[in-house]
């Protein structure tokens, strides 16, 4: 880190405001979600709960390994294309869901900067430690930037985003991690961000493609054994939120492509019988021998069923960039 938000660094603060939804989120209320997935005959958690500041981190780990191709794949495409998107917007306000270091938006940032495009940068992440870190790197590199940081879930900070400054607003989520998100979910979430944009204006969207399963096995099952952190860390993160006591030691990780959905799934499987009290949310759950959560499934798609799901949220495809390889994709949509 090259630099941290202080209030000694006057001029950097005066370029960086920060709005966090729900504050009390952490201690009340908002556990709803686990108790509904852990009830469930397959057990489930929302994807979120990995990112506290240790799972922010262990992605950032991830995104280096070998076997995990996603990163740099889109990097590789951000880098050949952020000229034309820039250029295609012009001064734009940059609104990015699950920020996280923001390494990749920094291509882009580059490319607005060269073509002296103003820009005004909007990182969502649930994720504060992260959020604010990276935001003081990214004013530190960047002098005429303004960042105007939402810590929340997408849903709260995009339909409580700040007034518009600049004429044209995108939208932008990559890594993939809309394949986090069902039929159902993504339609619901397409919605939500459809109503953050005007007529006009802009989505970016990264998305990984079905591609041999053997590669994709391996980039969510790496030889180092840091998605296996990544996955337990969850455990960890319910433990201090809702006062748990999961054992991580009675839980591996296990990640398997199904073909039916083209989409890996995470699991944490339960290593003998036992039950897990999460005392804030007044829950106890009872494991099985073997039984497993499901914590993540990461959907793997073709692109014209990706454009037509987005065509029927009113959302029309520009451009389509690929890596060489055709492992993962980047496309840039316009709101109708
Ligand atoms: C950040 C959701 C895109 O699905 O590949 C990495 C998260 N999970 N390794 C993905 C993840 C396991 C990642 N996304």
């Amino acid at each position: 880190m090259q630099k941290s938000i202080g209030r000694e660094d006057a001029e950097v603060s005066d370029r960086f405001r920060v709005t966090e939804f729900d504050p009390g989120d952490a201690l009340e209320g908002d556990g709803d979600d686990v108790i509904t997935g852990l009830t469930e005959a397959q057990k489930w958690l929302p994807a979120r709960y990995f990112y506290d500041d240790r799972g922010s981190a262990l992605f950032e780990q991830i995104t280096e390994l070998p076997e995990y191709y996603l990163t740099r794949s889109e990097e590789a495409i951000l880098a050949k294309s952020s000229g034309d998107i820039a250029r295609r917007t012009g001064a734009c306000e940059l609104i990015e869901l699950g920020s996280g270091s923001a390494r990749k938006t920094r291509i882009l940032l580059d490319a607005y900067a060269g073509l002296g495009h103003q820009v005004r940068y909007l990182p969502i992440d649930v994720s504060a430690g992260i959020l604010k870190s990276s935001a003081g790197e990214l004013l530190a590199t960047f002098p005429a930037l303004e960042i105007w940081g939402l810590i929340g879930t997408y849903g709260d900070a995009l339909t409580g985003l700040p007034e518009r400054t600049l004429p044209q607003r995108m939208v932008i989520f990559l890594g993939s991690t809309i394949g986090n998100l069902n039929n159902v979910e993504m339609a619901a979430f397409l919605a939500i961000v459809r109503g953050a944009l005007a007529e006009g204006e802009y989505f970016l969207v990264g998305a990984d493609l079905q591609k041999p399963i053997e590669i994709i096995e391996a980039a969510y099952n790496d030889a180092g054994g840091v998605t296996v952190l990544f996955n337990l860390n969850m455990l960890e993160h319910l433990n201090r939120r809702f006062d748990g006591d999961f054992d991580l030691a009675k839980f591996s990780h296990r990640a398997v492509y199904d073909r039916r959905y083209d989409r890996i799934e995470m699991h944490l499987v339960s290593s003998e019988r036992q039950s897990v009290n999460l005392a804030k949310l007044d829950l106890v759950v009872e494991f099985a021998a073997g039984e497993t959560i499901l914590t993540e499934i990461s959907r793997k798609f073709d692109l014209p069923s990706l454009r037509k799901r987005f065509a029927e949220a009113g959302f029309a495809a520009i451009e389509t960039w690929t890596d060489p390889d055709q492992h993962f994709s980047l496309t840039l949509f316009r709101a109708e």
